[in-house]
């Protein structure tokens, strides 16, 4: 007689539940769908689709191929697009003074996917990067990026894109008090209806690379007096946890609906936390360069793209987040049998 491996537990087999299919969906703790997406998505001025070299298998979208990818992401369950402006170069100013243009790339993108398909939710980017030609996401005063001043520009920003039709506001650019001025001005505007989902607790991180390239903001890092290297001066230091509760409490308390951590994968860490401690609907972004990390390795051999793609979404399904936003969307959505 064989002897059993734990002989002192024989009833402990956790292999019992992994034996077949079916038992293995049946215990199943969490899921992914397509309902869990929002799909990242780069709009610029010109006509067709420009690849971004950096991030294999993307292109930056026309106002007509966003208008198209709305209908698409209706027809294959994707719940909300969230759209990056790409901006000519000679067009960025110091101020980036086009991010409240209401004849702007992002207003018009905004209108052109809620007029192809209204039953899609657009989320915009409230920051200042992709249109200031120091790339910072704030105003520059003598290598500073100043915080209240930059608040005055965002809430004009934010009350543009909600007035193209915006239905959710993503701030991203962690200046203090830029949620409670924003939502206190949608109220005084009669757009109480906008949701705002904060980048709450966003690190200074080397993963956006990619993303970079992919919106033209590529001056960002000369160091020099009035162009800083990096955003550690506004973005979290990533050594910190405790600091990622206090940003998202204050960030409820001014009237964010829904909340964010950023990056994705090395911070599911915080994800957890956040959804354990507020209960709030929490998102993680899977940034560009967590995208070029699978991308590439996937196109050098060395990874399954598909089952690299699912299980990187479904790891953030299990630290609790409520949806991811990714540049994988649509692709993960047919994975997912959309
Ligand atoms: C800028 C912004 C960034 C991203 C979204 N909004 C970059 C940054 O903060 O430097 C990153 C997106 C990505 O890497 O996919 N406000």
């Amino acid at each position: 007689m064989t002897k059993a491996p734990l002989a002192a537990y024989p009833a402990l087999r956790m292999r019992r539940l992994r034996q077949a299919d079916w038992i293995r969906r049946l215990v199943r703790e969490t899921v992914l769908t397509p309902a869990d997406l929002i799909w990242s998505m780069v709009v610029h001025e010109g006509e067709g689709q420009i690849p971004v070299g950096s991030m294999p298998g993307i292109s930056r979208f026309s106002v007509k191929d966003c208008a198209a990818a709305a209908k698409e992401a209706r027809s294959l369950g994707i719940p909300a697009i969230a759209v990056f402006p790409h901006i000519d170069g000679a067009k960025k100013d110091a101020t980036g003074r086009l991010a409240h243009d209401p004849n702007g790339i992002v207003a018009t993108a905004v209108k052109a996917m809620k007029d192809a398909a209204p039953e899609v939710g657009i989320m915009c980017d409230v920051a200042l990067d992709p249109f200031t030609d120091h790339g910072h996401d704030g105003l520059l005063e003598n290598g500073r990026i100043v915080n209240d001043a930059t608040v005055e520009t965002l809430v004009a920003q934010a009350l543009m894109q909600a007035k193209a039709g915006c239905d959710i506001l993503a701030p991203s650019d962690m200046m203090d008090g830029r949620c409670g001025a924003i939502r206190s001005a949608l109220e005084a505007e009669g757009l109480q209806d906008v949701m705002i989902m904060s980048y709450a607790a966003k690190y200074a991180s080397a993963f956006y690379g990619p993303y970079r390239e992919a919106i033209g903001s590529g001056k960002l890092g000369t160091g020099s007096v009035d162009n800083p290297a990096d955003k550690k001066t506004y973005q979290m230091d990533n050594a910190n946890h405790a600091e990622a509760l206090r940003e998202v409490a204050l960030d409820i308390a001014e009237g964010a609906d829904m909340v964010m951590v950023k990056p994705g994968m090395p911070y599911l860490d915080i994800v957890r936390q956040v959804v354990d401690a507020f209960g709030m609907p929490t998102f993680a972004f899977q940034v560009s360069g967590e995208y070029a990390m699978i991308m590439a390795a996937a196109q050098n051999g060395w990874l399954d793209e598909d089952r690299s793609i699912l299980e990187s979404l479904g790891g953030f399904k299990r630290a609790g987040a409520s949806g991811v936003i990714t540049y994988f969307a649509p692709r993960a959505a047919r994975l997912l049998g959309a």
